[in-house]
């Protein structure tokens, strides 16, 4: 018993104490980054895991803290548009598109993909020639970076591979005693994250759908391309891993599929496997609690999960891209 208390005494030591801040003394989290360390904060989408995108080094806790891959880039963000001509070089043939959707959709869920400038540390863009660039819409974020005088960079505040964090409780969860701090605030408005949209190509390429949508973009530029599977894997090294994944297993259920779900429902309780049935009846709602779910689930110790597909109109089209990414069986019809 003693030397498992020992042993357990000095793991705590080498944890560090999280700090919990509010908007109220957003000042010591803005403090914390400009010291190198990490701190999580609230955005509009999801909650992001902040370090000064200038500091090589605080850059490179996020990949240990997130167990991420370090071929996976991160995106930086700012809070004023002007700030993005000093991340990302933007060429005079790229100007009108980046000031048009710039003017519409920031702050806001859209990433851009640009040429970087290079200065811009190589372990922020994973060696890439391009940086992905973001204002959020959230203003305890952009008190935060502006609190902190540098561009932050910051994925999603979550274990690599897991839900992303939507709640500061799965922050704490994640994260507890591993990074300086947490700004606290309200559940993610959105809850999925940004749409990633490459303007490095002839066509500006949506890489990853997000919580602005492709009819939202098409007002504004008149032609956007999908990317399919292959290219996404190519342009977007993020795509190529396992994501918002639970532990559970998830069984998605296309639309004309959704009446077989209570065969399965059967299926599984013959065999004793705790079963969860999800079937969204607000899409609204669902794209809000959707990680929610997913990692109440694992909480439960759930082990099947079966998800009944929704439209894949507007961000319906970005939930169905999560579902299937952390699907292990998909029954078509
Ligand atoms: O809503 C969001 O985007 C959240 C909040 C915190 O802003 N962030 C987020 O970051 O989702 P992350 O790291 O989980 O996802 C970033 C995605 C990854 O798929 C990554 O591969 C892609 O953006 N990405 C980043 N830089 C890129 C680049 N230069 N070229 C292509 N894809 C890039
Ligand atoms: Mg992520």
């Amino acid at each position: 018993m003693q030397s498992d208390f020992e042993l357990r005494f000095d793991l705590d030591m080498s944890l560090m104490k999280t700090l919990i801040f509010d908007l109220k003394n957003l000042r010591g989290a803005a403090d914390l980054l400009i010291k190198g360390e990490l701190v999580a904060f609230p955005t509009e989408t999801v909650y992001g895991l902040g370090a000064n995108a200038l500091d090589a080094s605080a850059v490179k806790k996020i990949f240990i803290a997130k167990n991420r891959p370090a071929d996976n880039p991160l995106i930086i963000h700012i809070a004023n548009v002007k700030d993005l001509y000093e991340i990302a070089d933007v060429g005079s043939d790229k100007k009108a598109w980046v000031e048009k959707l710039t003017d519409a959709f920031w702050p806001g869920p859209l990433t851009l993909i640009l040429n970087r400038r290079t200065h811009i540390p190589d372990e922020v863009t994973a060696g890439l020639d391009s940086v992905a660039v973001r204002m959020p819409q959230s203003r305890i974020a952009r008190k935060l970076i502006k609190l902190a005088g540098v561009p932050i960079a910051a994925p999603s505040a979550n274990l690599s591979g897991k839900p992303s964090g939507t709640r500061f409780k799965h922050v704490l969860e994640d994260f507890d005693g591993k990074i300086a701090g947490i700004v606290k605030s309200k559940p993610s408005k959105i809850g999925l994250e940004s749409t990633v949209l490459d303007l490095t190509t002839d066509i500006p390429t949506v890489l990853r759908p997000g919580g602005l949508s492709v009819s939202e973009l098409e007002k504004v530029l008149p032609e956007i391309r999908l990317s399919s599977g292959k290219v996404q894997i190519a342009k977007s090294p993020g795509m190529k891993y396992q994501h918002y994944a639970p532990a559970a297993k998830v069984v998605l259920f296309e639309i004309d599929a959704i009446i077989r779900i209570p065969e399965y429902v059967d299926f599984y309780k013959k065999k004793n496997v705790k079963t969860r049935v999800i079937k969204p009846d607000n899409i609204k709602d669902f794209n809000r609690n959707l990680y929610e779910i997913l990692r109440k689930a694992d909480k439960d110790k759930v082990a099947v999960l079966l998800v009944a597909a929704v439209s894949e109109a507007d961000i319906g089209l970005t939930v169905m891209n999560r579902l299937r990414k952390s699907a292990t069986e998909i029954i078509e019809r």
